[in-house]
């Protein structure tokens, strides 16, 4: 078969012959987080894509993850282990669509969260995470109007972070939105103990049980930071196996969605595996490519973002 018994070996030493680096999200699977060179939210993803110096970034993550590092680095080979990977929150916001949405309000600001395609970033003016999403609104001046696209969740917990109002796309995702209020509450009686921690892509009824809102990163640093000894964790559970790593002796229990379905995983993320990431590396693809006109337009509010956030 194709596969060597040692894919961990076989990773490292395929990295070494193609000067590659390795960008993993936390909602990738254990494994793929233990093989990153760099793992982080999507801010520090993006920081790290501008930076690198190595010909080849292998991306573990969704494509709009893969996609925003190419636009970074257009001459640079990007692979994604699987192009299936998707997100539903960007495929939620549509180009043609959000053309006639932008045209309803020809004098505002578009703040696109990193979460969408590049046609949308080429469509935007600056390019916001969820971890510096208030940061960003906040430097905009008072009386400029604003769209937020494409999560409303984000966009709610920002227009009460900032007290700004923002016209909202109504997108949203998949994986936050399964986490409900009353599975919460339940939670939070079984065990009164634990703090519970949110991240801002989960819907307002959740958030308002939480004691501490943010990104992945975010997430990760409060625990530690926090004398708590048991968190409740609203976001993508695969963050839990960094929380476990920094803090071995807090207990860290993943919010259950609506039906203990296993869906609090997010399913696009979850499509790389440890065995397709060898195989991209060894044969060099599937790769992300884009329209030089899209890599352009896109790269302009993504400068910004890195610029605004620094
Ligand atoms: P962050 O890691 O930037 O918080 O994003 C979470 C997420 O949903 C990525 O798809
Ligand atoms: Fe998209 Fe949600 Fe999956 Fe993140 S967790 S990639 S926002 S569907």
């Amino acid at each position: 078969t194709e596969l060597p018994s040692d894919l961990f070996g076989a990773i490292a030493d395929l990295k070494r012959e193609l000067n590659a680096v390795i960008l993993a999200h936390y909602y990738q699977d254990n494994d793929i987080q233990d093989i990153a060179d760099y793992l982080g939210d999507s801010l520090g993803l993006s920081q790290q894509a501008a930076q690198t110096d190595a010909d080849v970034i292998v991306f573990a993550g969704v494509h709009f993850m893969a996609e925003t590092a190419k636009i970074l680095n257009p001459n640079k080979l990007v692979l994604l282990p699987d192009l299936e990977a998707g997100c539903s929150l960007a495929d939620s916001c549509l180009p043609d669509a959000f053309a006639a949405f932008k045209a309803k309000y020809p004098d505002h600001l578009v703040i696109s969260y990193i979460n969408c395609t590049a046609d949308i970033k080429a469509m935007s003016d600056i390019i916001c995470t969820s971890a510096n999403a208030v940061k960003l609104v906040n430097q905009i001046p008072v009386d400029q109007p604003i769209i937020f696209a494409p999560d409303r969740n984000l966009g709610k917990y920002v227009m009460e972070q900032t007290g700004r109002e923002m016209v909202l796309w109504q997108g949203s995702c998949m994986v936050h939105e399964t986490f409900s209020e009353k599975k919460m509450v339940q939670l939070q009686i079984q065990h009164p103990e634990a703090e519970a921690i949110a991240h801002p892509e989960c819907e307002p009824a959740v958030l308002r049980h939480a004691s501490y809102i943010g990104s992945t990163t975010a997430l990760l640093n409060y625990i530690q930071q926090s004398t708590s000894q048991s968190f409740i964790v609203a976001t993508e559970p695969g963050i839990i196996h960094q929380m476990e790593k920094v803090a071995p002796h807090k207990r860290f229990i993943p919010a259950p969605p609506i039906n203990n379905c296993a869906c609090n995983e997010c399913p696009h993320m979850r499509l790389n595996t440890l065995e397709k990431l060898y195989l991209c590396m060894k044969h060099q693809t599937p790769e992300i490519t884009l329209p030089e006109a899209t890599q352009q337009a896109a790269l302009k509010p993504i400068q910004r973002m890195l610029e605004m956030s620094a």
